[in-house]
């Protein structure tokens, strides 16, 4: 097995060949200067099964092309299976017609990515698991929120509560309940369809005093952990910490959550960014020898 660095995932691509003991098949990358993708494997991938890592975080579109092209590379160059990690896997949330004349963004995506060439995709934490078995390859999700979990655990924060900020996000709570034992709830949120802003309920959770942390899978403009931090504020929660597996940040997103008394931010390497401090690699490498 040969991994394939894509541009936009290239230490963590590079992290998971080492756990594995892998070749690597470096990758050139430019943009054109009317704004096309281009990519050129560096090295032969002629009767190999390759696996290509490359996130697809902001900006998606030239990653996702980038992605494709580097199928198509593969395969025009004699590799015999084409396995894509994909730790953040755009498009994810347009998983089915929320309003009439709407696209299903994430089938339109898998579609490309079949006729580009890959035959197996995995993901880290995508939106809705059931997606992708609409997929015209397989295609499976694994979770970061155990080592998310753990890395808090390492901190010795000691028992704390695990809150999930909408009910979609309660199995990832739960998840990270089995490691920390500290308990578990979840808000209820609505999100408008039209604005994209958030109303999340305020209710009744037992976290006075206690140390809490927020576990979703993606945060994105903040409104979803604004909302949560500042009930559990309300609720006089004594320590509030948040934990995502794709910090996607957007616009003043962190300083938002900072500014409502949350401690600290915890993200994976799924997107590159300073609040990245745990490594999806080691679950990736797992995944992959099995
Ligand atoms: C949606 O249900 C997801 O799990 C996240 O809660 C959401 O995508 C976060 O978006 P934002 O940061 O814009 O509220």
């Amino acid at each position: 097995m040969k991994v394939i660095l894509g541009p936009a995932s290239t230490q963590l691509g590079q992290k998971v060949a080492e756990l594995l003991k892998a070749e690597t098949v470096p990758v050139t990358s430019k943009t054109f200067p009317d704004g096309e993708s281009y990519v050129r494997l560096e090295s032969k991938v002629q009767d190999e099964e390759v696996v290509i890592v490359q996130t697809t975080s902001p900006p998606q579109d030239p990653k996702l092309i980038q992605l494709a092209l580097l199928a198509d590379a593969a395969k025009r160059n004699g590799a015999k299976k084409v396995w894509a990690i994909v730790p953040y896997l755009a498009y994810a949330r347009q998983d089915k017609s929320f309003l009439e004349g709407e696209a299903i963004s994430i089938e339109t995506v898998a579609n490309i990515l079949k006729v580009a060439g890959v035959d197996r995709l995995t993901a880290v934490n995508v939106h809705q698991e059931k997606t992708l078995a609409r997929f015209p390859f397989p295609a499976n999700t694994v979770s970061a929120i155990p080592l998310l979990a753990e890395h808090f655990k390492r901190k010795g924060l000691e028992k704390p509560f695990v809150l999930a900020p909408d009910k979609g996000a309660l199995h990832l709570g739960e998840q990270a309940e089995k490691v920390l034992r500290g308990g578990c709830g979840y808000l209820d949120k609505q999100r408008d369809r039209h604005t994209g802003q958030v109303h999340t309920e305020k209710k009744t959770l037992d976290v006075k005093g206690k140390t809490v942390i927020i576990f979703d899978d993606i945060i994105s403009t903040g409104s979803t952990i604004v909302a949560a931090a500042k009930i559990l504020r309300e609720l006089e929660a004594k320590k509030i910490y948040v934990a995502c597996v794709h910090p996607l940040l957007i616009g003043d997103a962190e300083k938002r959550i900072i500014d409502t008394g949350v401690e600290e931010i915890v993200g994976t390497d799924s997107v590159s960014s300073h609040v990245s401090k745990v490594s999806l690699a080691p679950l990736i490498a797992k995944e992959l020898v099995q």
